[in-house]
């Protein structure tokens, strides 16, 4: 069954929640039949399958194929939408965007920061959306892990209330230490889905790509259930062998 903003928010404190992103529609297709409840098509797309070396180059039109493809191949799983790199830049034109995600097939969309007048007016036109506090990559310069001063870590906690109070159903924490998290967890109302922030989170993402061992580089916080860039490059290598020893195709 597809999980809605309601019944995800009701699995804070009680039922820990996976989240993966995907990009395409066969990764969706795997994610969903292993009973991921909640699948993000995040900007990540731009780095892990674009080749950029940040966020900051996904547009919209990039987000709504993604998702389209996305959602053919999860039908049953609840689907994040990520708002790119200043689609959401005020209350108007991000409420337009996120309407465009949605009908895309996103069941709830996803943006950065503290940005509390544009979250509260997506909320108000009737679409659920997710917070992302910690390190947001569209806007940092680098990404080193944040909070580890004291008022940085206050302002990061500010942020989260801040950005719960407007209304979110979930926080993604991205990239603080897991005490901060443990103290941002317990002051919201909300789950809080981490990446990078430790064990204390209501559940856990990870980008598909840097779980499934697929790329050149991972985060050190990541953990790489397979290496499937290996498995790509034998099967490419076998292939070109038997090509060029006209063992393939076979008679
Ligand atoms: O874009 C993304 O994939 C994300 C995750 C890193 C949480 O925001």
């Amino acid at each position: 069954m597809k999980q809605d903003s309601r019944s995800l928010k009701s699995m804070k404190a009680r039922t820990p929640i996976s989240m993966l992103t995907a990009y395409t529609c066969p990764v969706a297709r795997c994610i969903e039949r292993a009973g991921i409840p909640v699948i993000l098509v995040g900007d990540t797309l731009g780095m892990v399958e674009m080749g950029h070396s940040t966020t900051r180059e996904v547009t919209m039109d990039h987000m709504v194929y993604h998702i389209s493809a996305v959602r053919r191949g999860a039908p049953q799983t609840h689907i994040i939408g990520d708002m790119p790199y200043n689609s959401d830049n005020d209350p108007d034109s991000a409420l337009q965007n996120a309407r465009l995600l949605i009908e895309a097939g996103a069941d709830s969309i996803k943006l950065e920061g503290p940005k509390y007048d544009v979250i509260e007016r997506i909320i108000a036109a009737g679409i659920d959306v997710v917070g992302h506090t910690g390190l947001t990559p569209q806007t940092s310069v680098n990404f080193k892990q944040v909070g580890n001063k004291a008022a940085e870590a206050e302002r990061i906690l500010q942020d989260a209330a801040g950005i719960a109070g407007a209304g979110v159903f979930m926080l993604v924490l991205e990239h603080i230490p897991s005490q901060l998290a443990r103290d941002i967890s317990a002051a919201v109302d909300v789950p809080t889905i981490g990446i990078g922030a430790g064990p204390h989170c209501d559940g856990q993402v990870l980008v598909i790509n840097d779980a499934i061992g697929m790329g050149d580089y991972w985060p050190p916080f990541s953990k790489q259930y397979a290496h499937v860039g290996e498995i790509i490059e034998k099967v490419a290598t076998d292939f070109r062998q038997e090509v060029e020893q006209k063992l393939f195709p076979g008679k």
